[in-house]
């Protein structure tokens, strides 16, 4: 990995745990004790600001766990799981989760968080690349893959690595930064020649100063997916708006603004926004992130 990619992944790192961090937050009504957890059909509640912004992921990730493991707990690989922020509620679920991640600080805050939040994931380092010589072919029933396949040296590899992961009839779950969201994002800032880049560019980039390596289209996923012999399921768009608007209307929890009913009632009226126009064709593709649920 070069200078400026690993720069850009502890930046993301840090993104991401501060997204991630209200994640692991209480199970929803239908959980119970950590005995009584039910696998798979569980809702989560993550809160705060990571509520809002990722209630569409842990939607799909309800439905396709719903799918996988109607019953019992199922073998989950998150490559490139970080500190555990997908990791460590799944593992409350009672599901069995490894987590492969090429950073070993990342490893250390995942088992940190696994240890307070009184679960085990199994912590391997080890690069995407190498996943079934790390796991096993057809070890896993879910592969989650999220803000990973930005940085990886060669996204074709490690999304075959992934897919050789999975046993048939699995799913992967994909996340990547958006190309189009990312040209809204800077002229909404006022930087319309990045703008303009951002649409042009192969790898989505903004300038030689974006410390995101790429980015992605639907069309430009969607063949990265396919091309590994997955089929290419539904596709979600997350955060379409929670990152255009004032952040004290998606902040319900932590700002004087959003305490109280109306922010309650205001972050619950933006999360039903964001799941009607996660599936919406031209909406979906216009977010920050793009969730792309693939099959074996
Ligand atoms: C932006 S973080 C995402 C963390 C987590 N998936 C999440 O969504 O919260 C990117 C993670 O990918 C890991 N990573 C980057 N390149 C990798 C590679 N080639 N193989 C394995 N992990 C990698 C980084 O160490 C980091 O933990």
């Amino acid at each position: 990995m070069t200078d400026v990619k690993g720069a850009a992944v502890a930046a993301q790192q840090k993104g991401a745990d501060e997204q991630s961090a209200g994640a692991a937050g209480k199970p929803a009504e239908r959980s119970e004790s950590a005995e009584g957890r039910r696998v798979g059909a569980v809702g989560w509640r993550p809160r705060g600001s990571s509520r809002v912004r990722n209630a569409v992921l842990w939607d799909a990730l309800r439905t396709v766990l719903d799918r996988i493991a109607p019953e019992g707990p199922s073998d989950v690989v998150d490559v490139g799981g970080g500190t555990g922020g997908f990791a460590v509620p799944l593992a409350e679920l009672g599901h069995r989760v490894t987590v492969v991640d090429a950073s070993p600080d990342a490893l250390a805050a995942l088992e940190r968080r696994a240890d307070e939040a009184g679960v085990t994931v199994k912590a391997v380092q080890g690069d995407a690349v190498d996943l079934p010589d790390l796991l096993g072919s057809d070890a896993a029933d879910l592969v989650l893959c999220h803000s990973v396949l930005e940085y990886v040296d060669d996204p074709d590899a490690a999304v075959r690595a992934l897919t050789a992961t999975l046993r048939p009839g699995g799913s992967a779950s994909v996340l990547v930064a958006g190309q189009v969201a990312a040209a809204l994002h800077r002229a909404v800032a006022g930087h319309f020649d990045d703008a303009r880049h951002v649409l042009t560019d192969p790898d989505g980039r903004w300038g030689d100063h974006d410390r995101m390596p790429r980015r992605f289209t639907r069309e430009t996923l969607s063949a990265l997916v396919a091309a590994s012999g997955l089929t290419v399921g539904e596709l979600h768009g997350v955060r379409i708006f929670a990152d255009l608007i004032p952040g004290n209307l998606v902040d319900a929890d932590h700002t004087a603004a959003g305490r109280g009913p109306g922010g309650e009632r205001a972050a619950e009226a933006l999360i039903a926004l964001e799941s009607a126009a996660a599936v919406h064709p031209i909406l979906r593709e216009l977010a920050t992130q793009l969730h792309l649920l693939a099959h074996k």
